[in-house]
């Protein structure tokens, strides 16, 4: 089929098949204005001109993992390690909610030293002093009864990216003791016991094709996940992948529109990753259908330590202090940042 035939069946709700998945890849760069100008009327229909905030509370960089690709894998003895304690973790709620804050995404490294009582305590302890708030966990693989504990202890939501969707290239971003099999079935535990739950991948990342790619399509389709975190792979001067290239701008844009177009509910961050490569990338990522964005909350000193990979922003409109400045830039383009949970909802969002 034609191209922009296809796009304009995909914006008529329209499924895709995995080659007109591939065909939309390799080819959406032509027809990019096209796919944004929709992807963002989409966004408009499901969220209006409003974006939503996430306070990113990086509470721990220890990571049991050694994933190829990432800065904080177990064997970079060059990463200087952090745990926030409970009370520090709190003092970032605190801070964020005087900010207009009102979901807070507890992010990780796989780091068993806390405990899954731990976690549980922490969630409940947030929950009690900010009932109107939701509680994001992002901390990885974990048991079914440890996400159900968790989950009764008051987490809303969950992000987990599948990172690729295709088990050979799975194999080939990290070592023997992960599988796509697992990280795929503890998507599913997440979505079960009801959570709202996120999944993604990185662009660009060593030895994807766009086939990988449109496999990730196919695999979120089947998930139907209520968020989605797509961003750049970049590499990190410490891992294996140290001088692999940086994944495309301009094709994480056009996902980002596809996503919008296939979910058009879903909950789209503009990611760091996104913001980092690229100055105003996150302005960007709204005009290609995304409607969140994720400041970070973490304690300032702790701040630059958090580093997944080279050069990551974690200052200027970055950081959840300058969301002033933040607002100015959504502003510009005629968004506005709205201090709301934000929940996943197949309704038109309206605010109140
Ligand atoms: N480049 C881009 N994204 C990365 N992540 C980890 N390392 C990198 C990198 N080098 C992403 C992964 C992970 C999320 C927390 O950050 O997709 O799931």
């Amino acid at each position: 089929m034609d191209t922009a035939l296809l796009i304009e069946k995909l914006n008529q709700n329209h499924a895709l098949t995995k080659s007109e998945a591939l065909q939309l890849i390799r080819e959406g760069a032509e027809y990019k204005d096209k796919l944004f100008a929709l992807a963002q009327r989409a966004a408009q229909q499901s969220f209006g001109r409003n974006i939503f905030v996430r306070g990113l509370i990086e509470f721990t960089n220890y990571c049991k993992n050694d994933c190829y690709y990432c800065g904080i894998r177990r064997s970079n003895k060059n990463a200087a390690r952090y745990r926030l304690t409970r009370d520090e973790i709190l003092e970032c709620c605190r801070a964020g909610y005087a900010l207009g804050f009102r979901t807070f995404v507890l992010q990780g490294g796989e780091d068993y030293t806390y405990s899954g009582d731990d976690i549980a305590a922490i969630v409940r302890a947030i929950k009690q002093q900010h009932p109107d708030c939701a509680v994001t966990l992002s901390i990885g693989e974990r048991s079914r009864e440890t996400y159900k504990l968790w989950k009764e202890a008051g987490a809303d939501r969950y992000l987990l990216r599948h990172e690729t969707a295709d088990f050979n290239h799975y194999a080939m971003l990290h070592p023997a003791e992960l599988s796509a099999a697992n990280r795929q079935s503890c998507l599913y535990t997440l979505k079960e016991l009801g959570y709202q739950a996120g999944a993604g991948f990185m662009v660009g990342s060593p030895y994807q094709t766009a086939e990988n790619l449109a496999d990730d399509l196919m695999f979120l389709q089947k998930l139907r996940p209520q968020m989605i975190g797509i961003g750049p792979f970049i590499p990190h001067h410490d891992t294996p992948f140290k001088d692999e290239p940086a994944g495309s701008v301009e094709l994480t844009l056009v996902l980002l529109a596809i996503l919008r177009l296939l979910f058009p509910h879903v909950l789209l961050p503009a990611t760091t990753a996104l913001g980092t490569l690229c100055p105003g990338g996150r302005v960007l990522g709204i005009k290609a259908g995304a409607n969140v964005i994720m400041p970070n909350l973490s304690p300032q000193n702790v701040r630059g330590k958090y580093l997944l990979y080279d050069n990551k922003l974690h200052s200027g409109a970055e950081a959840a202090e300058a969301l002033e400045l933040l607002k100015k830039e959504v502003a510009g383009i005629g968004y506005k940042i709205v201090a709301a949970r934000g929940d996943y909802t197949e309704e038109s969002w309206t605010q109140g």
